[in-house]
């Protein structure tokens, strides 16, 4: 079904089209006001084009009003201060067109470049645990595919893990000297780790122990057997941890294409740079220099021993990923600190004439309320236990305030509302800032919180319940606008639609939980101001209605950040 503003915009195109048949200028765009005294939608055409018109902008605002073609929206239109047009909508537009949002999907047909969109997110380090970064760049991630798919574009997700870089000649090395078998079958990613945190020291002492993870890693390139079998249970066995807590939080990868996959492709760039004089020697090393305008410190593409390095790698992507998918847009989502790295890549990728749409989507750190989170050796929070530790706080919250539902249900709900209070507290937020974790705040029940939300939702349920009960159900209901928040609800229904445009077009997910957030506010006020059940039937369903695509509409949203919903809590 047509968007509301899409219906509104071809009207306004259709009236400037008229009184300036062949004016170059943008199409008008209309937006939400923020007050209700403008109307419901608002549109500055035609102060921004004053100057093309070459009129003052109320008289072309009065033109255009003029000249809008017969329509069944538009209830009133009228011109305010120095020539804003504002649109009021008719009520029966409203009542007619809501009960569709359920039956029709979005008509997203004028958005011309769909194609294919490739999202490198998650992407954590084998024989590494997975830190908080990885779950912001997982989160952010995920909420981005989804909302690319919702809008019809191709996504793939690609898990871009790194798994191809000189720890694997130290871990070979340790393994081989210090591996505590034991340890390594109960918690593989942990012995790992621990001979890896070993070998650092060791080799501090010892940097004979360097030279030799250099032999390793060398072989291991190479495709000496053994090396590679041991890499290759390295991953096999780092995979299935984080599939754990991919599982668990509900993410879907479509390739996991780590960084080996582009070894091959690694001495062609390096052959192709050098050769159109983007790269040249530099003390042996292959190096990108950037002019002053550029301003970026030199990209070191092949280090004088011949290794390749981590940009050299993302190139190589690029040009598998071009080749591949033909991708309109390759999405990276990390952390900020690789900000000059995308940079220099994307300028590099550029120089080779691969003009695509790159974008590096990056966010800020997290820190924990009581103290700086940091990577530093042996202070890494695991993920794993951070998700526990969420769900046993919402079990805990469960018990005290709904002490009656089944220890069964009691678990499913918890794992929803923990993992879900993970998710939203990091989708809610502006993701360039740096998020602070703090427990209490992102538990409580009221607030801008998945709880919160995932209340609201429950408690449409209910009310659904309760009306079965009482023998209504949804069967022939009709909307009936007389309450002003029935119909400030109805018009924010409209709205997902649009948001998710505006979310995918800034990569912001916050957009999305914003409007949740005012959905659930202005449901719950209609909730709790208006009665539901105690009225006669046609308005008992209309407000049914209206609950039951609120909770739809809830639903929905919420799954463009990747949280799922409980019918109870
Ligand atoms: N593995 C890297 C890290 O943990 C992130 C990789 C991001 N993607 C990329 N194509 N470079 O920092």
């Amino acid at each position: 079904m047509k968007l509301v503003e899409k219906i509104l915009e071809d009207l306004l195109k259709k009236s400037v089209e008229k009184i300036f048949p062949n004016a170059e200028v943008k199409d008008p765009v209309v937006q939400r006001t923020s007050n209700e005294n403008f109307g419901d939608f608002q549109t500055n055409f035609a102060m921004i084009n004053a100057k093309v018109f070459k009129k003052a902008p109320r008289v072309i605002a009065q033109d255009i009003i003029d000249n809008i073609p017969e329509n069944e929206i538009i209830e009133k239109i009228e011109i305010a201060g120095p020539g804003f047009i504002n649109i009021f909508i008719k009520n029966d537009f409203l009542v007619n067109y809501l009960p569709k949002l359920e039956k029709e999907e979005p008509d997203f047909s004028f958005i011309t470049d769909k194609g294919t969109v490739v999202i490198d997110y998650s992407s954590p380090n084998i024989a590494k645990p997975m830190h908080i970064g990885h779950l912001r760049s997982t989160v952010i991630g995920d909420s981005i595919k989804r909302i690319y798919k919702y809008l019809g574009y191709d996504v793939i997700g690609d898990n871009h893990l790194g798994d191809w870089g000189t720890q694997f000649g130290k871990l070979i090395v340790a393994y081989r000297l210090w591996l505590d078998r034991e340890h390594y079958e109960k918690d593989p990613i942990g012995e790992m780790e621990r001979i890896y945190v070993k070998f650092e020291k060791e080799a501090e002492k010892n940097p004979e122990l360097l030279e030799e993870a250099r032999q390793e890693l060398k072989k291991l390139q190479d495709g000496e057997t053994e090396n590679r079998k041991l890499w290759q249970e390295f991953i096999d066995l780092s995979l299935k941890e984080y599939n754990k807590i991919y599982r668990r939080m509900d993410i879907e990868f479509d390739t996991y294409y780590g960084e080996s996959h582009y070894h091959s492709i690694m001495p062609e760039i390096v052959k192709m740079l050098l050769e159109k004089g983007i790269a040249t020697y530099s003390e042996g090393a292959v190096v990108v220099f950037f002019d002053e305008k550029e301003n970026l410190p030199p990209a070191i593409i092949q280090k004088k021993d011949g290794a390749f390095l981590y940009a050299t790698s993302d190139l190589a992507c690029i040009k598998f990923r071009r080749e591949t998918y033909h991708p309109n847009r390759i999405l990276y989502v990390t952390d900020e600190r690789q900000q000059t790295h995308f940079k220099q890549v994307f300028n590099i990728a550029r120089k080779l004439g691969w003009e695509d749409n790159y974008q590096h989507i990056w966010f800020g750190l997290m820190r924990f309320a009581d103290g700086v989170f940091s990577t530093r050796k042996g202070n890494v929070i695991k993920l794993q236990e951070l998700l526990d530790k969420a769900v046993e706080k919402a079990k805990a919250i469960i018990e005290e305030k709904n002490p009656e539902l089944s220890e069964e249900e009691k678990s499913k709900i918890a794992e929803i509302i923990g993992i879900g209070a993970v998710k939203y507290a990091d989708l809610s937020q502006n993701r360039i800032s740096h998020i602070i974790f703090d427990w209490d705040k992102m538990l409580a029940f009221d607030g801008n919180t998945a709880p919160y939300l995932l209340y609201t939702y429950a408690r449409i349920q209910s009310l659904k319940r309760k009306a079965k009960d009482n023998g209504y159900t949804l069967d022939n209901a009709e909307i009936l606008i007389n309450e002003k928040l029935e119909r400030k609800l109805s018009l924010l229904l409209t709205q997902l639609p649009i948001i998710v445009m505006r979310a995918a077009d800034d990569y912001k997910p916050n957009l999305i939980a914003d409007y949740l957030f005012e959905l659930a506010q202005t449901y719950n006020s209609f909730y709790n101001s208006l009665s539901v059940l105690k009225e006669e039937e046609k308005v008992l369903k209309s407000r049914l209605l209206l609950s039951h695509l609120a909770g739809e509409v809830l639903r929905k949203g919420l799954d463009l950040l990747g949280i799922k919903v409980v019918d109870k809590m």
